[in-house]
This record gives structure tokens, sequence and C-alpha cells, in this order.
């Protein structure tokens, strides 16, 4: 795909009824510094756990969108403007992938990945997962952390460096979270993968066809679709479980 053709997130033109709400959410000049919302501008009851406990990973996505591509753009770029960064350093890119290049990016990491899938007979139950699972879904989202930001920051905090694979990928985690639950209240579904991190090549390929830096590293892609049946999320031969709280949670007071 030609570079020119990878639209940034911020300046697309969208629809009027768009446009109008994006101005609500335009991004503040780099000078502002004080957040548009704070928690004192926000009423309670917003619907956030009714998000929380819709968003489940769904494999049974179809081609079809609960919102307009607009919409879903906002949606990412909302979460990459309000979800927090270690120092604020706004390191998370994305790629929202639509149509046809939705299609074909699965085509690229398929072909970029087959030779790790082991013997034909594997590669085509491959083929058939990535068709139906994948390329079967509306849009891809591809996610990245952007290494010129994060050594650019630690020249000034270079005692820092250790700490920072963990808090990219937090930071990676946490806007791609406000996309997953941020979709699952719009009726969409999704499921989260990681081809990028298996192999470099995967990697090369992904950023090569999306046109962006070598410098950006993959941390997920997203599919997104209307789910087949929204009583079917996960793998419905092994139904989600959940440990208990005690074990996980511990009160000090
Ligand atoms: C960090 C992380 C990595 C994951 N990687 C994958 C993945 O590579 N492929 C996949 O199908 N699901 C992946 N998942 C989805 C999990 O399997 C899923 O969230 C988990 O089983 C709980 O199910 P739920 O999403 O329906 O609540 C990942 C989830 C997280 C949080």
């Amino acid at each position: 795909m030609a570079s020119s053709s990878v639209r940034s997130l911020f300046s697309r033109a969208a629809p009027k009824a768009t446009k109008e709400a994006a101005k609500k959410v335009s991004s503040p000049p780099a000078t502002q510094t004080r957040s548009l919302a704070t928690t004192a501008d926000v009423p309670t009851g917003a619907g956030f756990w009714d998000a929380v406990k819709a968003r489940r990973t769904y494999y049974n996505l179809q081609n079809k969108s609960s919102v307009s591509d607009a919409r879903l753009e906002e949606i990412v770029a909302e979460a990459l403007k309000y979800g927090p960064s270690a120092f604020n350093i706004q390191s998370t890119r994305a790629v929202l992938v639509l149509g046809d290049k939705h299609k074909q990016v699965w085509d690229v990491i398929y072909d970029s990945h087959k030779p790790n899938m082991g013997d034909e007979a594997a590669q085509k139950a491959q083929k058939e997962k990535f068709d139906a699972v994948y390329r079967g879904g509306y849009a891809t989202i591809c996610f990245f952390e952007d290494t010129v930001t994060t050594d650019k920051f630690l020249e000034t905090m270079p005692f820092l460096k250790g700490k920072f694979p963990l808090w990219t990928a937090n930071t990676a985690g946490i806007a791609q979270y406000i996309v997953w639950a941020g979709l699952a209240a719009e009726g969409m579904g999704a499921n989260l993968q990681h081809y990028s991190q298996f192999h470099d090549d995967n990697q090369a390929a992904i950023n090569k066809f999306l046109g962006v830096p070598e410098s950006w590293v993959g941390t997920a892609q997203m599919v997104v679709g209307v789910p087949s049946d929204r009583g079917a999320p996960g793998a419905p031969e092994f139904p989600k479980t959940w440990n208990p709280t005690s074990d996980k949670l511990k009160v000090v007071q």
C-alpha cells in the first residue's frame, strides 16, 4: 500500500455529523496543559461498568459494523488521546485498517507467518482460521509503540531504560482496552492477536504494508466486527471461568 493512503487518524475529512462530534473531542493544541474533561465534569453512572462487562473476545466476527467508519476512527482516536502513558510521553500509535486493506493485511500476515505454521495440513488449517476469524471481520486496528518517542524521552532519564518495556506494554494495553471496551459498548465484538510479535518478519511485513516506520513496534492486531452470535464469546467449547477474587484481591486496612 502506498504510504500516502495511510491516513492520519486525526486528519481525514469526516462526514458533517462526525465533524460536529469531533469538535467536542478534538485534540488540544500542544501547548494546552489542562485536560478538556476532569472528574468534576463527568456525570456518574455513565455506563462504564456496562462496557467493562460487555467486552469479551469474539472469534465469530462478521464483515459488518454497528457503527460508521468515522465512529470507529473516533473511538480509536479517543483511546489514543485519553489513555494514560508513562510520563505522558504518548508513545502509542494505531492504524485503523478498513475495507479491502483489512483483508489484505491478513493475507500479508498469513504469507509472512506461513513458514512457521508447520506442514501443509497445518498451513491449510491456519488458512481457514485466518479467513474465518481475522479476514472475515469488518476491520483491523493495528497497535504500535513508537520507539523514537520512547528513546527520546530516555535521553532525559536514562536510568529508567529498564522500566520502559513494562511501562510501554502497560500503556499499549490500556489503549487497546479502551478501544475494546468502547467498541463493546456500541455493539462491536473484537479479538486481539499478536502476530507482529511472533516473528520479526511478521512485524516488518505489517509495517511495510501499512506504510509505517520500522520504529513503530507492533503490540497487537485487533480484529473487529459484529459477532454472529453475541451469546457465544470466546471459544464456546472452553467457556470462560473466573478464578476466585479472593485469590487475586487483598484488602489491607
Ligand atoms: C495481553 C493479552 C494477550 C492476548 N493474546 C491473544 C492472542 O494472541 N490471541 C487470541 O486469540 N486472544 C488473545 N487474548 C485474549 C484472551 O485469550 C482473552 O482475553 C481471555 O481468554 C479472556 O477472555 P475474554 O476476552 O472473553 O474476557 C489476549 C488477551 C490479552 C489481555
